[in-house]
């Protein structure tokens, strides 16, 4: 069944709005092999970079030159008539990591000085033959320059910059557009999580992933609810029952001819739209209000997987999202209710805000039919994880995929997306079991991140990665590169990952 059929829709809801997301805020990213003069252009070089050739006065070089030398500067601002010239140099760090990292907030740092001076258009250019160094600098300029403005009447919210070419003898032209798919499906993936419940239900989010399959030639199958009652998918459909609107389950495939692997890669992603926390209530200050966010792990699943078939990476991916809000009403699931799990599997739910695990449960099931050579769920997953490490990194666990974590926590170190790895000791099992039910959707009163993984571990049986992303999927005031809300985090984690294969 590929698409929505009418009798799964909710009958009327006059207040929602329609059609589809128009995604305004892409920065153009491209290679080019001149530079016009006139164009504002960030020069990236060593100390002893040679700066001419690129319209700079003998005066203008000699005070650069002097400044870069005495006062230890690490960049210089040239205010010319018609255009403004960045001299940066690439600081030195302990690995190229990091220099990476301090490149990209280099970039970020220069976004609002952009957008005041009413820029379309920047050029990088690489004067170290670094083009490494390029493109962290380039990658950081365009996370910054992401607003989710769809909201505003007044069309001027929108940045000005509009276009950032990159010009190094260093890179090819694949260098260069890759960089700018990933992007591309970071910023997608931080409009879905930016998007409200007003817009984004859970059939919606099926449609914008139907969308992009045809954008970037991915396929998507899309379960409604009727075909998840015949799965029998008790996890997610407990989770939905409080629900005026229905679920969906969303698979995405991208399998190119001659794909490295034989086994799949399953990307599991919790698509929880909305989280009122269900009859076990949030409350709103700080906690439900950011809610909208709680689809971060399908965002960045979708996100990944848009972005690796734009980009023709050799490897088969599978997307498997199960979706839907986490509502009280009167019909919703209540604490102390066993659901049957697609597995089988019984649940006693003591806590309806620990609703993730439940529709992840399902997913993560489901999975074993694809004999995956790794699965790698994504979820905002506890607040556990958020007090454990902030918003710094993700918080991971795995099991049976010793080499692949490794990989993983290497793209993590690449890309700044760091894992920070829980013990995934037998003890914790205990802490999950139930009196009345195989196991309890709640642990004890401590190491909440690691009793959810351990409930997801019960529904596993293959090489399995869990990224709990509660912590950085969403900001609640820009940090670098990280504008207000969504961030997009796991889909430049995942592409590096996938790109390595
Ligand atoms: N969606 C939340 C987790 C969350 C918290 C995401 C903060 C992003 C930021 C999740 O569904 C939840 O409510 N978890 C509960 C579980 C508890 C009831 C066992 C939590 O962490 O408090
Ligand atoms: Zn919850
Ligand atoms: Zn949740």
């Amino acid at each position: 069944m590929n698409s929505l059929q009418n009798s799964d829709l909710p009958a009327e809801r006059p207040y929602y709005s329609e059609g589809k997301i128009k995604h305004i805020m892409y920065t153009k990213i491209s290679r080019t092999t001149s530079i016009s003069s006139g164009e504002s252009i960030i020069l990236l070089g060593n100390k002893n970079s040679a700066l001419s050739g690129y319209g700079l006065s003998a005066k203008e070089i000699s005070h650069i030159k002097n400044k870069l030398k005495t006062d230890k500067a690490a960049s210089v601002t040239i205010d010319q008539l018609n255009r403004k010239v960045w001299i940066q140099v690439i600081p030195k760090k302990d690995t190229p990591e990091l220099v990476h990292e301090a490149l990209r907030l280099v970039g970020a740092g220069l976004v609002p000085v952009l957008n005041q001076g009413k820029m379309g258009k920047v050029t990088v250019v690489d004067i170290a033959n670094n083009g490494a160094a390029a493109l962290a600098l380039t990658e950081g300029l365009a996370l910054a320059n992401y607003k989710f403005v769809k909201y505003f009447t007044d069309s001027k919210a929108a940045p000005s910059l509009k276009t950032i070419k990159v010009y190094s003898k260093n890179l090819t032209g694949s260098d260069v557009t890759n960089l700018s798919h990933v992007l591309d499906g970071t910023e997608k993936a931080r409009t879905l999580v930016n998007e409200p419940l007003s817009f984004l239900t859970a059939v919606q989010l099926s449609n914008e992933i139907k969308k992009f399959a045809k954008e970037s030639g991915f396929k998507a199958q899309v379960f409604t609810k009727s075909k998840i009652e015949s799965l029998k998918m008790g996890g997610l459909l407990g989770v939905n029952k409080g629900s005026l609107d229905p679920p969906t389950f969303t698979i995405l495939e991208w399998k190119p001819k001659g794909a490295k692997n034989k086994k799949p890669y399953v990307l599991v992603g919790k698509g929880v739209v909305y989280d009122t926390g269900g009859l076990s209530l949030k409350p709103t200050p700080n906690s439900m209000d950011m809610m909208k966010c709680d689809m971060g792990g399908a965002a960045a699943v979708v996100g990944t997987i848009y972005a690796a078939a734009k980009a023709k990476l050799p490897v088969h991916v599978i997307g498997l999202i199960p979706a839907t809000d986490n509502r009280p009403s009167g019909n919703a699931y209540v604490p102390g209710d066993v659901l049957t799990m697609f597995d089988g599997t019984t649940v006693e739910v003591l806590n309806t805000d620990a609703e993730g695990r439940l529709i992840l449960a399902d997913a993560l099931s489901y999975a074993k039919r694809y004999k995956p050579e790794l699965v790698i769920d994504l979820a905002t997953l506890t607040g556990a994880a958020v007090a454990a490490i902030g918003h710094y990194g993700i918080v991971s666990m795995h099991e049976g995929a010793d080499k692949e974590n490794e990989l993983l926590k290497k793209s993590g170190n690449t890309v700044h997306e760091r894992l920070a790895e829980m013990p995934f000791w037998s003890e914790y099992d205990a802490l999950i079991k139930s009196s009345v039910a195989d196991i309890k959707n709640l642990g004890g009163p401590y190491a909440g991140a690691i009793t959810a993984g351990k409930f997801l571990h019960h529904f596993t049986d293959y090489p399995w990665i869990h990224l709990d992303i509660a912590g950085p999927a969403f900001m609640t005031s820009p940090d670098g590169y990280r504008p207000l809300g969504g961030t997009g985090v796991g889909v430049r984690l995942l592409f590096d990952f996938l790109s390595k294969k």
